[in-house]
Order: C-alpha cells, then structure tokens, then sequence
C-alpha cells in the first residue's frame, strides 16, 4: 500500500465537505470526476479513447467482469501463474470447474541465474491453440519478476486468445503502453502504484469486451442516466463504451477526486523516470548485496521499483528479520525473501539502512 500524498489527502479532504451540503451536489458532479479519472488514466496507458476505462472497487471485480464476458470453449485451457495474486485465481478456478476448462499453472525454475527467462519462456511454450485465455501479471507481486508482454501478446493473438493484464504492482512506477501491448483487458487497482486511496481501481477493456455484460445493473451506467428526472423511464441502453461495467455508486465524492489527484501527479512524475530513479537509487546497494551472497533476479527480468531479495545460502532467514528491524527497514517479507518497494519518497538514506542490515547480518554470520 502505497502512503497518501498530502495532495491526494486534501482532495479527500474538499470532498468530504462537499458531501456537507446535498443541496449543493448537481447530476454533472455524477459524471465529471469520473470521467476525468477515465481520461486521466487513458493518457497515462496510453489508450487513445477514455471510454474504454470502467471504474471497480477492486482488482477481483475487474477479474470478474472478464470472466463473466469470455468466450471459453469447453475443455480449453487458461493459463495463470504460479503463486499469482489470489484476486487473480479464484475467479479462474471457478470459471474453470463451472465450465469444465484445463487451468495450466506455469512455474519459474526452482532458483538459478536464468530464472525470470526460463519462467518466461514457459509460459510462451504454454499458449497453444487449446488456450482460450492468459491472465498475468505485468510483474509477480512477491518478487518483481518481469513478464516480456510484448512476445506473450504476440503469441495469444496469434492462437486469438484473450490477454487479461493485472497492472496492479508496475502501472505507475513503470510505463505501460496498451497500443503497444495491445491487452484485451488491463486492471489496476489504484492503492499501490498508482499512489491512489484503498478500495478505487480502473480497468481497460480492449474491443472484445465491447458489448459484454456488467457483473450488476445501476442506473448511472444506462443511456441519458444525466437526465434525472426520466431515469425511471428504463433503457435498455448503456452509455457508451466500456462504461457498462462501472461499479455502484462509482460516483463517489471522496475516492474519485482522491484518485483523480493520485493519477495526475504519477502522471507529472512519469512512470519511466520513477523507473529509473529507483533503479539509480538502488543499483550500488543491489551490487554489494549481490557480494555478500544474496540472490537477486537478473537485470532484464527485474522490475526497480519491486524486487526480491534471497538470504545467502546458510543465513538463518529470522537474523536478517532481526538486522532489518534493528535498522527500522520496513519491507515486506515472502518467503525466505525480503521484498523491496522503492519509490520517489525513497532517499539514499533508506537504501544505505537496508544495505547495513543486510551486511550486519552476512558479518555477524561470518564471526
Ligand atoms: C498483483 C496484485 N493484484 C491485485 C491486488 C489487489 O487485489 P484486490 O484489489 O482484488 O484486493 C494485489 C495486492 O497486493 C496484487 O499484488
């Protein structure tokens, strides 16, 4: 979970007052944050019509959304990976029970040098004309690990099957670009990355989506919903694009402008140069790290802004939960790896902090 920016609390702030006062709530304010978060979120994806963004509530209801609208033949296959993000599993196993489909499960090799290409290269060898659907992510949210989108894109339109993206861990820290991807759907939650408030994401929907079937039926999704006083009489209609899928009360007056704030000041710090600066930030201690004996993912297939770090061989794993905290080093802790999330509020500082805990622990191993 990423801390709130002080711009981002203020917008909260002016929205809360704003709730003060219903009288002073008109139908515009219904759609307007909205769709400025559309547009917001279209520019930084690279997507060139904002319609195509619906807003959820959560990375698993755009999950849902998607895999309540694919086409999935009976027997065919969708491939996930291993140890991927629950959100993005649940729904899988059930669409693959309900329907009788294969779920294919692609794991890394066990640790090596080659790790993130051999994981790579499995799940290329994995897609075939049995695939109805990949559902990945863009980097594996225990360690940072990169996936070439671009080659498994290529590869499931080549079999037509549908690429199901979860931005959540890189979109915001690191570029994305759909008409360069060309995903059939990309979802994000916005508390991460996107440096938004808890319980907001978006999702882009690619042109096999157009016409599917939102998850719950509400009325600021149908056709004239700005026309108050005759939304009681029914359309059959929704508004354009992917707008059908937005949650319930999407409109919300607090988390939308919130949101809005969060994804325009990523957008001023640009996702490529966040990328960079974690990795200027980090490069020095990962090299001495690499020396003292941990185990990191090669350069091509690591993300800078996520990444996991393996205790040397022999190090009992807790000593280094002990020199971390010694150090007050906050990372989060899977497996026996550490795993570090730097970003812009990060300085050389924290990363000199970690780097002592880290040699703290390999020297005291040592005497
Ligand atoms: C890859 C990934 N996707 C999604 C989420 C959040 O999922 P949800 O919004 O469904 O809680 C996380 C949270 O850690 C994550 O790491």
């Amino acid at each position: 979970m990423s801390p709130q920016a002080k711009r981002v609390e203020e917008a909260g702030q002016v929205g809360l007052r704003f709730m003060r006062n219903p009288a002073e709530i008109g139908p515009d304010d219904f759609f307007k944050t909205s769709d400025a978060v559309r547009h917001a979120f279209a520019d930084l994806i690279n997507a060139d019509q904002a319609i195509r963004v619906s807003l959820a509530p959560a990375a698993s209801y755009g999950i849902a959304t998607a895999a309540r609208n694919l086409e999935v033949p009976k027997g065919s296959e969708i491939v996930v990976l291993f140890e991927q993000f629950p959100s993005n599993i649940y729904t899988w196993r059930r669409l693959a029970s309900e329907r009788g489909l294969k779920l294919i499960e692609i794991s890394p090799p066990k640790l090596s040098a080659h790790r993130g290409k051999i994981w790579n290269e499995r799940i290329l060898e994995s897609i075939s004309s049995s695939t109805s659907a990949v559902c990945l992510p863009t980097v594996h949210w225990t360690d940072g690990t990169r996936f070439d989108l671009k080659a498994i894109a290529t590869r499931v339109r080549e079999v037509d099957a549908a690429l199901i993206v979860d931005g959540t861990q890189s979109v915001g820290a690191m570029p994305f670009d759909v008409q360069e991807i060309r995903p059939d759907c990309l979802i994000c939650a916005g508390y991460k990355w996107l440096l938004g408030p808890y319980s907001i994401g978006m999702v882009y929907w690619g042109e096999r989506f157009d016409d599917g079937i939102p998850l719950e039926e509400n009325w600021v999704t149908r056709k004239g919903s700005e026309n108050f006083a005759s939304v009681m009489i029914y359309q059959d209609a929704y508004r354009e694009g992917a707008i059908r899928y937005d949650v319930g009360e999407r409109s919300n007056f607090i988390l939308m402008p919130m949101m809005l704030e969060a994804i325009r000041m990523v957008s001023e710090l640009e996702p490529s140069r966040i990328q960079d600066y974690c990795h200027e930030l980090t490069s020095e201690m990962l090299d001495e790290a690499v020396e003292l004996g941990y185990q990191l993912e090669s350069e091509p297939f690591r993300s800078h802004h996520l990444f996991g770090i393996r205790v040397p061989d022999g190090i009992p794993f807790d000593r280094l939960k002990g020199k971390l905290a010694d150090h007050h080093v906050s990372v989060s802790v899977r497996g026996n790896a550490i795993r570090v999330s730097p970003n812009v509020y990060n300085n050389s500082g924290d990363v000199d902090a970690l780097l002592s805990a880290l040699r703290a622990c390999v020297t005291e191993s040592v005497q």
